[in-house]
Protein backbone atom coordinates (compact mmCIF):
# COMPACT_ATOMS: atom_id res chain seq x y z
CA UNK A 1 0.00 0.00 0.00
CA UNK A 2 2.53 2.42 0.89
CA UNK A 3 4.79 1.56 -1.71
CA UNK A 4 2.06 1.97 -4.23
CA UNK A 5 1.23 5.40 -2.73
CA UNK A 6 4.89 6.54 -3.61
CA UNK A 7 4.44 5.36 -7.18
CA UNK A 8 1.93 7.40 -7.23
CA UNK A 9 3.21 10.43 -5.54
CA UNK A 10 6.76 9.90 -8.20
CA UNK A 11 4.28 9.74 -11.03
CA UNK A 12 2.35 13.08 -9.99
CA UNK A 13 5.76 14.66 -9.98
CA UNK A 14 6.06 17.12 -6.80
CA UNK A 15 1.85 17.91 -7.60
CA UNK A 16 -1.35 17.24 -5.66
CA UNK A 17 -3.21 16.00 -8.21
CA UNK A 18 -2.59 14.38 -11.91
CA UNK A 19 -5.12 17.25 -13.17
CA UNK A 20 -2.40 20.01 -11.99
CA UNK A 21 0.60 18.45 -13.32
CA UNK A 22 -1.42 17.92 -16.74
CA UNK A 23 -2.75 21.45 -17.00
CA UNK A 24 0.92 22.51 -15.88
CA UNK A 25 2.52 19.79 -19.05
CA UNK A 26 0.29 21.84 -21.84
CA UNK A 27 3.23 23.99 -23.11
CA UNK A 28 5.32 21.66 -23.76
CA UNK A 29 2.70 19.05 -24.85
CA UNK A 30 1.44 21.86 -27.17
CA UNK A 31 5.04 22.26 -28.70
CA UNK A 32 5.52 18.38 -28.52
CA UNK A 33 2.25 18.22 -30.62
CA UNK A 34 3.23 21.13 -33.14
CA UNK A 35 7.34 19.63 -33.33
CA UNK A 36 8.06 18.86 -36.92
CA UNK A 37 5.12 19.42 -38.30
CA UNK A 38 4.87 23.54 -38.08
CA UNK A 39 8.10 24.72 -40.14
CA UNK A 40 7.30 28.46 -39.84
CA UNK A 41 10.50 29.59 -41.13
CA UNK A 42 9.96 27.67 -44.43
CA UNK A 43 6.27 28.50 -44.48
CA UNK A 44 4.95 25.10 -44.30
CA UNK A 45 3.23 22.79 -42.07
CA UNK A 46 3.70 18.74 -42.77
CA UNK A 47 1.29 16.40 -41.64
CA UNK A 48 1.94 13.04 -43.70
CA UNK A 49 -1.86 12.34 -42.87
CA UNK A 50 -2.80 15.04 -44.39
CA UNK A 51 -0.26 15.26 -47.50
CA UNK A 52 -1.34 11.74 -48.56
CA UNK A 53 -4.87 12.59 -48.76
CA UNK A 54 -5.31 16.09 -49.54
CA UNK A 55 -7.27 15.28 -52.88
CA UNK A 56 -10.30 14.14 -50.42
CA UNK A 57 -9.45 16.93 -48.32
CA UNK A 58 -9.71 19.70 -51.26
CA UNK A 59 -12.51 17.80 -52.95
CA UNK A 60 -14.41 17.25 -49.91
CA UNK A 61 -17.97 18.97 -49.64
CA UNK A 62 -18.07 19.26 -46.05
CA UNK A 63 -16.42 18.06 -43.37
CA UNK A 64 -18.14 16.30 -40.42
CA UNK A 65 -16.99 16.07 -37.30
CA UNK A 66 -18.16 13.66 -34.16
CA UNK A 67 -16.67 13.41 -30.80
CA UNK A 68 -18.05 12.95 -27.06
CA UNK A 69 -17.46 15.39 -23.95
CA UNK A 70 -14.34 17.53 -24.73
CA UNK A 71 -13.39 16.35 -27.43
CA UNK A 72 -16.49 17.50 -28.71
CA UNK A 73 -16.12 20.63 -27.85
CA UNK A 74 -12.26 20.97 -29.65
CA UNK A 75 -14.59 20.45 -32.55
CA UNK A 76 -16.76 23.06 -32.00
CA UNK A 77 -13.62 24.99 -31.56
CA UNK A 78 -12.17 23.40 -35.29
CA UNK A 79 -15.58 23.96 -36.50
CA UNK A 80 -14.74 27.81 -36.32
CA UNK A 81 -11.18 27.55 -37.62
CA UNK A 82 -11.81 25.68 -40.49
CA UNK A 83 -14.60 27.32 -41.99
CA UNK A 84 -12.80 30.82 -41.15
CA UNK A 85 -9.31 29.92 -42.55
CA UNK A 86 -10.35 27.37 -45.32
CA UNK A 87 -14.06 28.01 -46.20
CA UNK A 88 -15.16 24.96 -46.06
CA UNK A 89 -18.47 23.72 -44.41
CA UNK A 90 -18.38 22.01 -41.07
CA UNK A 91 -20.75 20.33 -39.04
CA UNK A 92 -19.74 19.11 -35.59
CA UNK A 93 -21.89 16.42 -34.11
CA UNK A 94 -22.23 14.39 -30.89
CA UNK A 95 -20.69 10.83 -32.11
CA UNK A 96 -23.97 9.13 -29.96
CA UNK A 97 -26.34 11.33 -32.18
CA UNK A 98 -24.73 11.25 -35.33
CA UNK A 99 -24.98 7.10 -35.11
CA UNK A 100 -28.42 6.68 -34.79
CA UNK A 101 -29.88 9.28 -36.94
CA UNK A 102 -29.59 7.68 -40.43
CA UNK A 103 -27.13 10.80 -40.85
CA UNK A 104 -27.25 11.50 -44.94
CA UNK A 105 -23.45 10.77 -45.90
CA UNK A 106 -21.86 10.29 -49.11
CA UNK A 107 -18.12 9.68 -50.61
CA UNK A 108 -17.71 13.08 -51.25
CA UNK A 109 -17.56 13.65 -47.26
CA UNK A 110 -14.39 13.68 -44.97
CA UNK A 111 -15.35 12.71 -41.41
CA UNK A 112 -12.86 13.33 -38.33
CA UNK A 113 -13.08 12.03 -35.49
CA UNK A 114 -11.68 13.03 -32.17
CA UNK A 115 -11.16 11.45 -28.93
CA UNK A 116 -8.17 11.53 -26.48
CA UNK A 117 -8.42 7.44 -25.65
CA UNK A 118 -9.15 6.74 -28.69
CA UNK A 119 -11.62 3.52 -27.59
CA UNK A 120 -14.99 5.77 -26.86
CA UNK A 121 -17.57 3.28 -28.38
CA UNK A 122 -20.23 5.88 -30.02
CA UNK A 123 -17.00 7.50 -31.57
CA UNK A 124 -16.32 3.83 -32.88
CA UNK A 125 -19.44 3.40 -34.03
CA UNK A 126 -19.71 6.46 -35.83
CA UNK A 127 -16.81 5.96 -37.38
CA UNK A 128 -18.36 2.89 -38.74
CA UNK A 129 -21.03 3.93 -39.92
CA UNK A 130 -19.17 7.01 -42.18
CA UNK A 131 -17.07 4.14 -43.43
CA UNK A 132 -19.72 2.20 -44.80
CA UNK A 133 -21.26 5.22 -46.63
CA UNK A 134 -18.00 5.35 -48.60
CA UNK A 135 -16.51 8.87 -46.33
CA UNK A 136 -12.99 9.14 -45.79
CA UNK A 137 -12.18 9.13 -41.89
CA UNK A 138 -9.57 10.90 -40.59
CA UNK A 139 -8.49 10.67 -36.67
CA UNK A 140 -7.14 12.98 -33.97
CA UNK A 141 -6.67 10.59 -31.20
CA UNK A 142 -3.86 10.92 -28.38
CA UNK A 143 -3.78 7.17 -27.55
CA UNK A 144 -1.28 5.27 -30.42
CA UNK A 145 -2.69 1.98 -32.14
CA UNK A 146 -6.22 2.80 -29.84
CA UNK A 147 -9.34 1.38 -31.94
CA UNK A 148 -10.44 4.64 -33.36
CA UNK A 149 -6.25 5.12 -35.03
CA UNK A 150 -6.75 1.68 -36.04
CA UNK A 151 -10.22 2.02 -37.94
CA UNK A 152 -9.68 4.97 -39.47
CA UNK A 153 -8.42 5.89 -42.96
CA UNK A 154 -5.67 8.24 -41.71
CA UNK A 155 -4.91 10.41 -38.94
CA UNK A 156 -2.91 12.45 -36.77
CA UNK A 157 -1.96 12.43 -33.32
CA UNK A 158 -1.74 14.65 -30.71
CA UNK A 159 1.22 14.12 -28.41
CA UNK A 160 -0.19 15.19 -24.95
CA UNK A 161 1.63 12.50 -23.64
CA UNK A 162 -0.37 10.18 -21.11
CA UNK A 163 -3.80 11.93 -19.65
CA UNK A 164 -4.35 9.78 -15.99
CA UNK A 165 -6.78 12.93 -14.55
CA UNK A 166 -10.42 11.89 -15.88
CA UNK A 167 -11.16 15.51 -16.40
CA UNK A 168 -9.64 16.22 -19.73
CA UNK A 169 -6.99 19.09 -20.09
CA UNK A 170 -3.70 18.57 -22.17
CA UNK A 171 -5.65 16.34 -24.57
CA UNK A 172 -8.46 19.36 -25.21
CA UNK A 173 -5.69 21.64 -26.06
CA UNK A 174 -3.21 19.61 -28.37
CA UNK A 175 -6.37 18.72 -30.44
CA UNK A 176 -6.99 21.92 -31.08
CA UNK A 177 -3.41 22.61 -32.18
CA UNK A 178 -3.45 19.70 -34.48
CA UNK A 179 -6.97 20.56 -36.09
CA UNK A 180 -5.49 24.31 -36.33
CA UNK A 181 -2.25 22.92 -38.52
CA UNK A 182 -5.10 20.66 -40.67
CA UNK A 183 -7.20 24.10 -41.11
CA UNK A 184 -3.80 25.94 -41.53
CA UNK A 185 -2.74 23.86 -44.31
CA UNK A 186 -5.68 23.48 -46.42
CA UNK A 187 -6.41 27.32 -46.27
CA UNK A 188 -2.70 27.35 -47.69
CA UNK A 189 -3.84 24.83 -50.44
CA UNK A 190 -6.75 26.71 -51.47
CA UNK A 191 -5.94 29.74 -50.75
CA UNK A 192 -8.19 30.97 -48.70
CA UNK A 193 -5.93 33.02 -46.42
CA UNK A 194 -3.22 35.57 -47.47
CA UNK A 195 0.02 34.37 -47.08
CA UNK A 196 0.72 37.36 -44.66
CA UNK A 197 -2.44 36.18 -42.71
CA UNK A 198 -1.27 32.57 -42.83
CA UNK A 199 2.60 33.36 -41.81
CA UNK A 200 1.19 35.10 -38.85
CA UNK A 201 -0.88 32.75 -37.76
CA UNK A 202 2.29 30.07 -38.13
CA UNK A 203 4.06 32.11 -35.70
CA UNK A 204 1.48 33.04 -33.10
CA UNK A 205 1.09 29.10 -32.78
CA UNK A 206 4.71 28.57 -32.31
CA UNK A 207 4.21 31.29 -29.51
CA UNK A 208 1.18 29.84 -27.86
CA UNK A 209 3.07 27.55 -25.62
CA UNK A 210 5.50 30.23 -23.91
CA UNK A 211 1.99 32.17 -23.47
CA UNK A 212 0.41 29.42 -21.93
CA UNK A 213 3.27 29.47 -19.20
CA UNK A 214 2.15 33.05 -18.97
CA UNK A 215 -1.36 32.32 -18.40
CA UNK A 216 -0.26 29.68 -15.30
CA UNK A 217 1.22 32.45 -14.06
CA UNK A 218 -2.20 33.86 -12.51
CA UNK A 219 -2.58 30.50 -10.88
CA UNK A 220 -2.60 32.30 -7.54
CA UNK A 221 -5.21 35.11 -8.37
CA UNK A 222 -7.53 32.19 -9.78
CA UNK A 223 -6.92 30.53 -6.55
CA UNK A 224 -8.32 33.81 -4.68
CA UNK A 225 -11.19 34.03 -7.24
CA UNK A 226 -11.88 29.92 -6.54
CA UNK A 227 -11.92 30.65 -2.40
CA UNK A 228 -14.47 33.30 -2.78
CA UNK A 229 -17.24 31.56 -5.38
CA UNK A 230 -16.50 27.71 -4.36
CA UNK A 231 -19.61 27.51 -2.31
CA UNK A 232 -22.16 28.25 -5.43
CA UNK A 233 -24.11 26.36 -6.13
CA UNK A 234 -24.39 27.50 -9.63
CA UNK A 235 -21.76 29.28 -12.32
CA UNK A 236 -22.57 30.10 -15.50
CA UNK A 237 -19.69 30.47 -18.66
CA UNK A 238 -20.50 33.03 -21.69
CA UNK A 239 -18.03 33.23 -24.72
CA UNK A 240 -18.88 33.98 -28.40
CA UNK A 241 -16.99 33.26 -31.89
CA UNK A 242 -14.41 30.84 -31.10
CA UNK A 243 -14.22 31.07 -27.04
CA UNK A 244 -17.71 30.25 -27.44
CA UNK A 245 -17.20 26.51 -26.99
CA UNK A 246 -14.58 27.38 -24.62
CA UNK A 247 -17.48 28.32 -21.85
CA UNK A 248 -19.02 25.23 -23.04
CA UNK A 249 -15.77 23.21 -21.95
CA UNK A 250 -15.44 25.34 -18.85
CA UNK A 251 -19.03 24.59 -17.44
CA UNK A 252 -18.52 21.36 -18.11
CA UNK A 253 -14.47 20.75 -16.24
CA UNK A 254 -16.24 22.97 -13.16
CA UNK A 255 -19.41 20.03 -13.23
CA UNK A 256 -17.41 17.25 -13.58
CA UNK A 257 -14.87 17.62 -10.75
CA UNK A 258 -16.68 19.96 -8.37
CA UNK A 259 -19.89 18.77 -8.62
CA UNK A 260 -21.14 22.57 -8.93
CA UNK A 261 -24.34 23.20 -11.91
CA UNK A 262 -22.69 25.05 -14.38
CA UNK A 263 -23.62 25.95 -17.77
CA UNK A 264 -21.89 27.57 -20.70
CA UNK A 265 -23.86 29.59 -22.93
CA UNK A 266 -23.36 31.76 -26.08
CA UNK A 267 -23.08 35.12 -24.50
CA UNK A 268 -25.59 36.39 -26.74
CA UNK A 269 -28.03 33.86 -25.85
CA UNK A 270 -28.17 35.15 -22.37
CA UNK A 271 -31.19 37.64 -23.19
CA UNK A 272 -33.31 33.85 -24.09
CA UNK A 273 -33.57 32.41 -20.68
CA UNK A 274 -29.91 32.50 -18.28
CA UNK A 275 -30.29 35.92 -17.69
CA UNK A 276 -33.66 35.29 -15.66
CA UNK A 277 -31.11 33.43 -13.03
CA UNK A 278 -28.45 36.22 -12.37
CA UNK A 279 -28.97 37.51 -9.20
CA UNK A 280 -26.44 38.80 -6.52
CA UNK A 281 -25.38 34.76 -6.04
CA UNK A 282 -24.26 34.10 -9.57
CA UNK A 283 -20.93 34.27 -10.59
CA UNK A 284 -20.54 34.43 -14.10
CA UNK A 285 -17.27 34.18 -16.33
CA UNK A 286 -17.43 35.79 -19.38
CA UNK A 287 -14.86 35.52 -22.11
CA UNK A 288 -13.80 38.99 -23.18
CA UNK A 289 -10.82 38.77 -25.06
CA UNK A 290 -10.37 42.04 -26.76
CA UNK A 291 -10.50 41.48 -30.63
CA UNK A 292 -13.71 39.10 -30.23
CA UNK A 293 -17.23 40.91 -30.59
CA UNK A 294 -15.43 42.66 -27.53
CA UNK A 295 -18.06 45.28 -27.33
CA UNK A 296 -20.98 42.91 -27.55
CA UNK A 297 -19.46 40.87 -24.88
CA UNK A 298 -18.95 44.36 -22.60
CA UNK A 299 -22.68 45.13 -23.05
CA UNK A 300 -23.62 41.63 -21.81
CA UNK A 301 -20.99 42.36 -18.48
CA UNK A 302 -23.27 45.64 -18.43
CA UNK A 303 -26.28 43.56 -18.45
CA UNK A 304 -24.98 40.81 -15.85
CA UNK A 305 -23.89 43.73 -13.86
CA UNK A 306 -26.97 45.79 -13.37
CA UNK A 307 -28.51 42.39 -12.24
CA UNK A 308 -25.88 42.43 -9.93
CA UNK A 309 -24.41 38.95 -11.10
CA UNK A 310 -20.97 38.51 -10.08
CA UNK A 311 -18.21 39.03 -12.75
CA UNK A 312 -15.19 37.18 -13.17
CA UNK A 313 -13.51 38.67 -17.09
CA UNK A 314 -11.02 36.73 -18.83
CA UNK A 315 -9.13 39.39 -20.67
CA UNK A 316 -6.42 39.83 -22.96
CA UNK A 317 -3.18 41.41 -20.82
CA UNK A 318 -3.83 45.33 -21.07
CA UNK A 319 -7.49 45.51 -20.78
CA UNK A 320 -8.86 48.57 -19.19
CA UNK A 321 -12.68 48.42 -20.00
CA UNK A 322 -13.39 44.94 -18.40
CA UNK A 323 -11.29 46.12 -15.97
CA UNK A 324 -13.50 48.58 -14.95
CA UNK A 325 -16.45 46.42 -14.91
CA UNK A 326 -15.59 43.05 -13.72
CA UNK A 327 -15.56 41.70 -9.88
CA UNK A 328 -12.24 40.14 -11.27
CA UNK A 329 -10.08 39.90 -14.01
CA UNK A 330 -7.94 37.16 -15.19
CA UNK A 331 -5.24 38.12 -17.71
CA UNK A 332 -3.82 36.32 -20.44
CA UNK A 333 -1.80 37.06 -23.45
CA UNK A 334 -2.36 39.00 -26.05
CA UNK A 335 -2.95 36.11 -29.67
CA UNK A 336 -4.85 35.84 -32.86
CA UNK A 337 -8.33 35.70 -31.73
CA UNK A 338 -8.90 32.01 -33.58
CA UNK A 339 -5.85 30.68 -31.83
CA UNK A 340 -7.57 32.40 -28.17
CA UNK A 341 -9.20 29.48 -27.34
CA UNK A 342 -5.62 27.38 -26.34
CA UNK A 343 -5.06 30.30 -23.67
CA UNK A 344 -8.83 31.54 -22.89
CA UNK A 345 -9.20 27.51 -21.49
CA UNK A 346 -6.12 27.28 -19.13
CA UNK A 347 -7.72 29.93 -16.40
CA UNK A 348 -11.06 28.29 -16.30
CA UNK A 349 -8.75 24.61 -16.21
CA UNK A 350 -7.40 26.42 -12.82
CA UNK A 351 -10.62 27.52 -12.24
CA UNK A 352 -12.11 24.69 -11.56
CA UNK A 353 -9.37 22.68 -10.00
CA UNK A 354 -8.78 24.72 -7.56
CA UNK A 355 -13.19 24.79 -6.14
CA UNK A 356 -12.92 21.08 -6.69
CA UNK A 357 -9.76 21.13 -4.39
CA UNK A 358 -11.26 23.21 -1.98
CA UNK A 359 -14.72 21.47 -1.83
CA UNK A 360 -12.28 18.25 -1.16
CA UNK A 361 -13.57 16.65 -4.12
CA UNK A 362 -11.72 13.63 -5.81
CA UNK A 363 -10.37 15.68 -8.75
CA UNK A 364 -8.54 13.10 -10.31
CA UNK A 365 -11.42 10.35 -10.22
CA UNK A 366 -14.83 12.07 -10.03
CA UNK A 367 -17.80 10.19 -8.87
CA UNK A 368 -19.50 8.16 -11.84
CA UNK A 369 -17.31 9.76 -14.48
CA UNK A 370 -14.48 7.08 -16.36
CA UNK A 371 -11.37 8.31 -18.73
CA UNK A 372 -12.76 6.12 -21.29
CA UNK A 373 -16.25 5.02 -21.86
CA UNK A 374 -16.58 1.96 -24.16
CA UNK A 375 -19.64 1.48 -23.86
CA UNK A 376 -22.29 3.28 -25.35
C1 LIG B 1 -15.25 10.62 -21.09
C2 LIG B 1 -14.18 11.43 -20.38
C3 LIG B 1 -14.10 12.83 -20.99
C4 LIG B 1 -13.87 12.75 -22.48
C5 LIG B 1 -14.93 11.89 -23.16
C6 LIG B 1 -14.55 11.58 -24.59
O1 LIG B 1 -16.51 11.14 -20.78
O2 LIG B 1 -14.46 11.51 -19.01
O3 LIG B 1 -13.03 13.55 -20.39
O4 LIG B 1 -13.87 14.04 -23.03
O5 LIG B 1 -15.06 10.63 -22.50
O6 LIG B 1 -13.38 10.79 -24.56
P1 LIG B 1 -12.39 10.61 -25.73
O7 LIG B 1 -11.34 9.66 -25.19
O8 LIG B 1 -13.14 10.01 -26.88
O9 LIG B 1 -11.83 11.93 -26.07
Amino acid sequence: QELRLNIEQIEKGGYDHFMLKEIYEQPKAIRDTYRGRLLREQGLIKMAGVEDNMKKFLNADRILIVACGTSWHAGLVAEYVFESFARVPVEVEYASEFRYRDPIITDKDVLIAISQSGETADTLAAIKLAKSKGAFVFGVCNVVGSSISRETHAGAYTHAGPEIGVASTKAFTTQITVLTLIALRLARAKGTMTSSEYRTHLLELELIPEKVERALESDSTIKEIAAIYKDSPNCLYLGRGYNFPVALEGALKLKEISYIHAEGYPAAEMKHGPIALIDEQMPVVVIATRKGHYEKVVSNIQEIKSRKGKIIGIVFEGDTEVKGLADHVIEIPETEEALSPLLTTIPLQLLSYHIAVMRDCNVDQPRNLAKSVTVE
